[in-house]
């Protein structure tokens, strides 16, 4: 703002200085012109004199000169002895002028009454070497204009003196008005011409980047559904093939649990599908409350065939006393999915029998604090790190968007996940939900 009021100072002094300068020569060059007619009559009605003391004689009548000559005062016909100044300010306003001829004595305030009366100067002067014979107006040291030119005239070479001050109240004042207004309406528009400018430029970025997000949104709505059918529809295939091989041997009946479970793996890669359409459709899951003790079973039995291959020992330690949690069940089941199955696969280098994952929980006054820690070898310091950036992953298989979405599982429920070594060196997930009051 301030930085406007000064270009616009700025400005509008240069303009309206330019225009003051303008007003100011215009005015000086029309008394300029005013003074050369000034002097112009001024020279004319002096040389007169010399016509006239040219026709004076002897025998001309001193009645009818100063009849027709009211400015004359005194007049001879033969020269001053001894010889005196050519002009002779005998008392102020007259002088003598002398010739061979004769001599004139002159009355300049008669003589010039006419133009002393209609000149306009401030300061007007009539002199003869520093002398002054005439004068009017102010003193005119300091003003502004000065005019100054000798008459000439070998009788009398006077001297004319003028000054002047610009006449102020004569300057264009409404232009310099109309100046600052201008430039105020140029900043004006300008400033808002920018604005609208920048404006629509964060316009134009808003709309690209929703649309980057909602491109990106869409690349990892795909990954994780890659990620999360990956896992169901390996254990479908293995628990078919071992039916398959269960019936051909004549075996039957034992392979009706497989294909139990290979419908429970059915029926998840459904609900995955029915949430991801949702999510597409960005539909909110329905939250409804949840018992994290049976959710941890579930996912156990989900991952079934990995704990059994690894011979992990799952415990859960979670209190039966936990209340449950205002979430969506599914959300929650693939919180648990993805941790487990990271302390699955963080313990296949494991000694056969030695891996374990523990899952705890505790209840505060308004959280729930779930703990998730196993056997296997920890995080590494940039694990630590970058564990929940989206496509961070050590594994060869690996997607890297397990721990991403979870933490964004577990944000959606304003919840808050942390992960750390434990004392004995594995992985130990903290996952803190807030307990929503109830009724709220
Ligand atoms: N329980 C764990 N023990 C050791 N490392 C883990 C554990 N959980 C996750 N990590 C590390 O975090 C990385 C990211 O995990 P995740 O986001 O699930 O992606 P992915 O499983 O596809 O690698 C893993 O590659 C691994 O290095
Ligand atoms: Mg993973």
């Amino acid at each position: 703002m301030f930085k406007k009021v000064l270009i616009w100072l700025t400005l509008t002094v240069l303009s309206g200085g330019g225009v003051v300068f303008y007003a100011l020569n215009q005015q000086y060059e029309e008394q300029s012109a005013e003074f050369r007619i000034l002097y112009r009559d001024i020279t004319v009605k002096l040389s007169q004199n010399d016509v006239i003391l040219a026709l004076l004689s002897n025998s001309s009548d001193p009645a009818v000169v100063q009849q027709k000559f009211p400015y004359i005062l005194r007049w001879q016909t033969k020269p001053h002895e001894p010889p005196r100044p050519d002009i002779n300010p005998a008392r102020a306003g007259t002088y003598w002028i002398n010739s061979p001829q004769g001599s004139l004595l002159i009355d300049l305030p008669t003589l010039l009454a006419d133009f002393v009366r209609t000149q306009k100067f401030r300061h007007f002067s009539l002199s003869w070497r520093g002398t002054p014979l005439l004068t009017q107006g102010a003193e005119g040291k300091g003003d502004w204009w000065r005019w100054e030119k000798e008459v000439a005239s070998p009788s009398q070479p006077l001297n004319l003196a003028v000054t002047n001050n610009p006449d102020w109240r004569g300057l264009p004042w409404l232009m310099l008005v109309l100046v600052g207004g201008f430039w105020a309406a140029a900043i004006y528009f300008y400033t808002q011409y920018q604005m609208t400018k920048r404006q629509r430029n964060i316009a134009d970025l808003r709309a690209h980047f929703s649309e980057l997000a909602r491109l990106n949104a869409m690349g990892e709505i795909a990954a994780g559904m890659v990620h999360e059918l990956n896992q169901p529809l390996t254990a479908i295939l293995s628990y078919s093939q071992t039916a398959q091989r269960l019936i051909a041997h004549q075996q039957a009946e034992k392979a009706q649990p497989l294909l139990d479970a290979s419908v429970m793996q059915t029926k998840r890669i459904s609900a995955l599908l029915l949430a991801f359409r949702e999510k597409l459709n960005s539909e909110e899951q329905p939250l409804q409350p949840v018992n994290l003790r049976e959710v941890w079973d579930r996912v156990v039995i989900l991952l079934g065939n990995e704990i059994e291959r690894g011979k992990v020992t799952v415990i859960n330690h979670t209190p039966e006393t936990l209340p449950p949690l205002i979430a969506s069940p599914l959300g929650i089941e693939q919180i648990f999915h993805n941790l487990l199955n990271n302390a699955i696969q963080a313990q296949q280098q494991i000694a056969q029998g030695k891996a374990w994952v523990e899952i705890n929980a505790s209840e505060t006054a308004n959280s729930i604090i779930l703990t998730v820690t196993d056997g296997g070898p920890g995080l590494s310091e940039q694990a630590l790190e970058q564990v929940f950036m989206p496509f961070f992953t050590t594994r060869k298989e690996g997607l890297g968007l397990g721990m991403a979405l979870t933490e964004t599982l577990v944000q959606r429920l304003n919840g808050s996940i942390q992960a750390e070594n434990s004392a004995a060196g594995g992985a130990c997930f903290t996952v803190i939900f807030p307990l929503t009051q109830k009724g709220a």
